[in-house]
């Protein structure tokens, strides 16, 4: 079976993230051909990448990386929901992504 996360990539206070979000998680569901699970990067605070190797040249030696490298690991794909902000991806999401390269 294939297993897709669903990364939602807002954390501020008050966000409408998580509504979306839920709705996706419901909407994808209903397939029988994915598991999927939802991964909300607020669960997942990182500071600005500190790690002292880059994730493509080494393993990461911080733990909060580590926590998130692990629960991003086991799966298939990933949706990733996430409102705009200026024109781009919230912070929290680019850090988070660069955070990880082999997951
Ligand atoms: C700092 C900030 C910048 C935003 N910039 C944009 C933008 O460039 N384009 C856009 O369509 N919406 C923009 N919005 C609106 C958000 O994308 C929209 O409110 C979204 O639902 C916020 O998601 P959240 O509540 O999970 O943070 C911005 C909102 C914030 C807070």
């Amino acid at each position: 079976m294939i297993s897709i996360g669903i990364i939602l990539g807002s954390t501020r206070p008050n966000r409408v993230g998580p509504q979306v979000a839920r709705w996706v998680h419901d909407q994808a569901s209903r397939r029988d051909d994915a598991t999927f699970d939802l991964i909300d990067l607020a669960d997942h605070p990182l500071p600005h990448l500190d790690e002292p190797v880059p994730p493509m040249f080494g393993p990461s030696v911080n733990q909060h990386t580590r926590d998130w490298t692990a629960r991003i690991a086991p799966f298939d794909g990933f949706v990733i929901v996430t409102p705009e902000y200026n024109g781009g991806m919230p912070g929290v999401l680019k850090n988070a992504i660069d955070h990880a390269c082999a997951e």
